[in-house]
């Protein structure tokens, strides 16, 4: 099958070299630079293998574009494009409509349509194919299905084969249709009755972990404040083998996913009529926490971090990737600056963030560690600084939450 893939980022990048064992692929990005890196077999994304992408790109079953009339007779079309927030934290829906204004323009033969972009209930159905029908003049009788994407950058264990996907059509024929088209390249397919319910799964998973975050950095405040450890007392609740989950403190959350998905449900309650008072609750306690550490540190200090300096350990924000997208760094690094300290920050898989070149580990006041990555040595964090506060509880030795 001919299968156009619309975004070439972490998710659209990602299914195309699954997809291209067994299919022809079009990886259609907007972005020429990103386009022609994966044309010359250069892959960006953590867990996407250059050789890989190399492999496909030789032997013709992939190929990057930013020319749209490439989609045309494509059997599948695949929307993995953004979807972030507004200023106001409201969904922006903005790339999926630009996705369709392409599809209903390019695409001129009837295909199965799937949005694999996290979205509110009610999207494919209500949003995707009346956007896409604008655009084709409604003529052609696209199939329209949702599968939401799972993928965990920099994860080995969960791939895009054994990962359990969920999928549903808007009707049988497009049910169908998107179960065969994945059962080529993922082992483990799980039908839902309508897109709604598979789009609203998705949400409600990363609400799940946003929500549990928030609840073990709300309790790490409390076992500090009790003078206990908060990793040993989650130890000790975790070895009760059944209704408890491990969820690890953290300097807040980060990435495209956990800190955004949550908004898109809390929307969809106010419309619905149900305030979501514990969805936006869980965000302002993840966003507290870099304040929180910051007070932390300063009252370790002397009480202030005026003429500090501080490096702050690992941007980037989840261990062994070097996606800065949201990071909690970024506001731990704001937190500082505004109680006067001057702020360097090291990482070993970020080589330039905001316009400043990551800094050697070493020689400042004080370092706080907001990621660990594995390459980085938590023995030589410790002797980075005369003072290590560790938002991580990697690294032995160091203060921590
Ligand atoms: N990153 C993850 O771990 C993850 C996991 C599950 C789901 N998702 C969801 O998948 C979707 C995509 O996320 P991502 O992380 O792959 O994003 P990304 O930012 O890594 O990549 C998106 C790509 O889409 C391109 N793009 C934007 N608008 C376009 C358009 N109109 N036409 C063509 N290309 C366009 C961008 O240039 C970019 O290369 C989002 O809805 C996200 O919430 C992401």
């Amino acid at each position: 099958m001919k299968i156009s893939i619309i975004g070439q980022g972490y998710v659209g990048l990602t299914i195309s070299v699954f997809a291209a064992d067994h299919h022809s692929v079009v990886g259609f990005d907007k972005n020429q630079g990103v386009v022609d890196a994966l044309n010359a077999g250069k892959s960006h994304i953590e867990g996407v293998d250059s050789a890989v992408l190399a492999r496909h790109i030789a032997s013709g079953s992939f190929k990057a574009t930013t020319n749209p009339e490439e989609i045309a007779s494509s059997d599948v079309v695949v929307i993995a494009v953004p979807t972030p927030l507004t200023k106001d934290r409201k969904p922006d829906l903005s790339f999926v409509e630009a996705a369709c204004k392409t599809i209903g323009e390019y695409l001129k033969t009837p295909a199965l349509i799937i949005n694999e972009s996290t979205s509110f209930p009610g999207t494919v159905r209500n949003l995707i194919k009346p956007e896409i029908e604008k655009y084709s003049s409604g003529t052609i009788a696209h199939m329209y299905a949702v599968s939401p994407e799972r993928v965990d950058p920099g994860r080995t264990d969960w791939d895009q084969k054994n990962t359990p996907r969920l999928y549903a059509g808007l009707n049988t024929e497009a049910s169908k249709a998107v179960r065969d088209f994945y059962s080529t390249f993922c082992d483990n397919l799980v039908e839902v009755s309508s897109p709604e319910v598979a789009e609203a799964a998705k949400l409600f998973e990363n609400t799940f972990r946003q929500v549990n975050i928030a609840l073990v950095n709300e309790f790490a405040q409390i076992a500090h404040a009790l003078g206990i450890s908060v990793y040993e007392t989650l130890a000790a609740a975790a070895t009760k083998p059944y209704g408890f989950m491990k969820f690890m403190p953290s300097a807040g959350v980060g990435g495209h996913c956990i800190p955004v998905d949550p908004s898109y449900l809390a929307d969809t309650a106010a419309r619905v009529g149900v305030p979501a008072t514990f969805i936006e609750r869980a965000n302002e306690v993840n966003l507290e926490m870099a304040k929180y550490v910051v007070d932390r540190v300063a009252a370790d200090n002397g009480g202030s971090l005026k003429g500090k300096s501080v490096q702050v350990v690992g941007v980037s924000y989840k261990s062994n990737v070097a996606d800065v997208r949201e990071t909690p760094a970024g506001l731990v690094i704001e937190e500082l600056k505004r109680a006067g300290a001057t702020v360097t920050w090291s990482d070993d898989l970020v080589s330039t963030w905001m316009g400043e070149p990551s800094t050697p580990l070493g020689g400042s006041d004080i370092a706080v560690v907001v990621t660990l990555h594995s390459v980085t040595d938590a023995a030589a964090v410790i002797k980075s600084a005369p003072y290590v506060f560790d938002t991580t509880g990697k690294v032995k030795g160091a203060h921590s939450l």
